[in-house]
């Protein structure tokens, strides 16, 4: 089975979150499964250098305002479909905006162009590559399915997943007549929104089938409370509607193997832990003592819940518990938590950028790894955090709350327990949660069991890219059946 699928990131060449460790793991996991995925990613200045070009396999005079071409491509065992568009992505600063983080104004133009060809690959333009699927990821590539369904003679089914529904790429009407799309398009069950036009609404109206990145995130956007305005939708979609857990790429994260770690180590070996925590102690400026010492890795955003956080960092360092966040975000946010670390110097640290290999590094040393998430498709730090033996300590939201074992007592007994969850989202039930690891982990045989039910969790690929194979298979077979 030949699978096209289009996305604004993928891992190792452009990844501004969990979207992109997604689609560069999905597809290797799937190779598997006996299916072949071909990724369309746009060529961004990073994606563009990875590879060497050949003579394009498809052409354009113009493409929402200048000539692309389309590449193929092999980088480590991912097979690309690179859009070589430099009007639209060869710029300096991140996919989606300028290095301040002001949006490009022409994102509409951009991600339509992506969508378009994606659309256009799917219906047969390169000769050579007749894909049976089209799957896209979140909104920048949904409104490759409205080209699909207004457009073109070969139609292929299709599944849309939703990595967060807070991103909906909305634009004015206005941008209607620059897309393309016949005027019955602009209709409620087409790409029309709220009286503009949204990317994501059409992909899920059009969609084949729709997937989001966790079981219990599935059942949350059904709701007013989670549904940002597509609840209504969704619902009406609910039979097409799955909830599939992202796995995570065990070979990059593994603590056996893993380059950035100063000290390597397995399961059996947790003292090997040492000597991370002493390097992640020395980079964020933390004075080395025997007590807890909990971490965050994560965009410093409304949804992370890193305020709620911020909120009771002073009790939380009262109650003997050393921080180092990493991370980049809201202004705001940033300010609040670099205040805290002057207040709390050696107790509390903060390094405000983006930086992969110190990630690693604080799965790998810290005890444990905060993800106070308000809502939370699904979520890897808590994943790698399982993997590395950094116990996670999880909003009960969305993915956190399918793939943590909360340590309630029950759990302990019974050696299951994998981290800690709390709810509801606010600072008190948090600093509780902190407060409950802070005794489990004064009982080392305890905190020792925990860490390793942790790490024997299975988060690789492996179940759900099975889940992913079926679905597509299902997908085939109804659409052989209508035929
Ligand atoms: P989201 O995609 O919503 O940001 P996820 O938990 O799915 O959340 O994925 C976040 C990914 O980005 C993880 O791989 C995490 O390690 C990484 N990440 C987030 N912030 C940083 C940072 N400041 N430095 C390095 N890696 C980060
Ligand atoms: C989104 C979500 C996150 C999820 C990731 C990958 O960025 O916020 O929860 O893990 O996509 O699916």
């Amino acid at each position: 089975m030949q699978v096209l699928a289009v996305t604004p990131e993928i891992y190792p060449l452009i990844k501004t979150g969990g979207l992109a460790d997604v689609t560069g793991a999905l597809p290797i996991a799937l190779a598997e499964h006996g299916v072949s995925v071909r990724t369309l990613v746009p060529g961004y200045p990073g994606v563009m250098t990875a590879f060497r070009k050949k003579r394009p396999l498809h052409q354009y005079d113009d493409l929402y305002g200048g000539p692309a071409a389309v590449h193929v491509a092999q980088v480590g065992e991912l097979d690309l479909l690179v859009l070589d568009a430099p009007h639209l992505f060869d710029r300096i600063g991140g996919p989606y905006g300028d290095a301040g983080g002001r949006d490009w104004p022409d994102n509409w133009q951009r991600f339509a162009a992506l969508s378009r060809v994606g659309a256009d690959v799917a219906g047969g333009a390169i000769p050579a590559y007749a894909p049976d699927l089209l799957h896209v990821h979140d909104w920048q590539a949904a409104l490759a399915l409205a080209y699909m369904r207004y457009g073109q003679a070969r139609s292929v089914p299709s599944l849309i997943t939703v990595h967060n529904l807070a991103y909906q790429g909305q634009f004015s009407a206005s941008i209607f007549p620059g897309l393309g799309l016949p005027p019955e398009a602009m209709a409620l069950d087409g790409v029309e929104y709220f009286g503009g036009v949204g990317f994501l609404k059409a992909g899920l109206q059009a969609a084949t089938a729709i997937t989001t990145v966790s079981p219990t995130y599935a059942q949350e956007i059904r709701t007013p409370e989670f549904g940002m305005g597509l609840d209504g939708l969704l619902n009406g979609r609910e039979a097409d509607l799955h909830g599939i857990v992202n796995g995570i790429d065990v070979e990059v994260w593994n603590p056996e193997t893993d380059p950035y770690l100063v000290s390597n180590y397995a399961r059996g070996n947790l003292k090997a832990r040492k000597p991370n925590r002493r390097a992640v102690e020395e980079r964020f400026d933390l004075a080395p003592d025997g007590g807890p010492l909990i971490c965050v890795v994560s965009r410093l955003t409304w949804q992370k819940g890193i305020d709620v956080l911020a909120s009771v960092v002073d009790q939380i360092v009262d109650a003997g518990v050393r921080i180092a966040i990493l991370g980049t975000g809201d202004a705001g946010i940033e300010g609040v938590l670099l205040a805290g670390a002057a207040r709390h110097r050696g107790r509390l640290g903060v390094v405000i950028g983006y930086d992969e290999a110190l990630s690693h590094l604080m799965q790998g040393g810290c005890d444990a790894i905060v993800v106070p998430s308000r809502f939370e498709p699904c979520g890897l730090t808590q994943l790698y955090g399982l993997r590395y033996g950094c116990v996670p300590i999880v909003a009960r939201t969305g993915g956190l709350a399918d793939t943590v074992i909360d340590a309630n007592q029950a759990a302990v007994s019974a050696g299951v327990a994998t981290g800690l969850q709390f709810s509801p989202e606010s600072g008190a039930a948090l600093l509780h949660a902190v407060r409950r690891m802070c005794q489990l982990h004064a009982n080392k045989a305890v905190w020792s069991t925990i860490q390793k039910q942790g790490m024997k969790s299975d988060v690789s690929w492996e179940g759900s890219a099975a889940k992913y194979a079926e679905l597509y298979k299902s997908l085939l077979a109804n659409k052989a059946d209508s035929a």
